[in-house]
């Protein structure tokens, strides 16, 4: 009689067992799921952030720079006649050149044949491209021989106290 009375108990003691069992399992494999997509989360952004900043920052760059109109150039108007400076418009060389006759011009220094970086050349008075022999006009940028096909950039020119200002035309 008590092993009767004893049994259901057992029984529903049994069972009661293996629900716990059962919902710690899936406790446990829910806790499990979640901690490794967890990690994965923090593997893919930790290799996944830079290759976005790789690949992002170039482009990045470029929509900036095109944004760039002005360069300050501190201390340039002391350039001696005759003499050239080469700066940085947003990512492009440019060249600022103070001619002999005291006249002052600057243009992208980017050779519109391939677009190697062009030279100021005082003696010969011209700016010279060494990768195919361009020569350009020191005073408008204009494609003089050799295989330019186009002129070069021109930029506005501001002399000032304290330096010069060089701005997109
Ligand atoms: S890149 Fe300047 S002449 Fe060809």
């Amino acid at each position: 009689m008590s092993n009767a009375a004893e049994q259901p108990l057992s029984h529903a003691s049994n069972s009661v067992g293996a629900e716990s069992a059962k919902e710690e399992s899936i406790s446990r494999r829910a806790f499990t799921t979640a901690l490794f997509t967890g990690i994965g989360l923090c593997y893919a952004g930790a290799i996944g952030y830079p290759i976005y900043r790789y690949l992002a920052s170039p482009i990045q760059k470029s929509m900036e720079a095109a944004k760039v109109s002005e360069v300050r150039l501190p201390d340039a108007e002391k350039l001696e006649p005759g003499a050239a400076l080469l700066f940085k418009f947003g990512t492009k060389p440019g060249i600022l050149i103070h001619h002999k006759d005291n006249t002052w011009s600057a243009m992208e220094a980017v050779c519109t044949h391939m677009a190697c970086t062009v030279q100021y050349q005082p003696d010969l008075n011209r700016l010279f491209c060494a990768c195919h022999g361009g020569v350009y006009d020191v005073k408008t940028g204009s494609a003089l021989s050799g295989p330019p096909p186009k002129p070069l950039k021109t930029f506005k020119v501001e002399v000032g106290e304290g330096g010069v200002t060089v701005s997109k035309v």
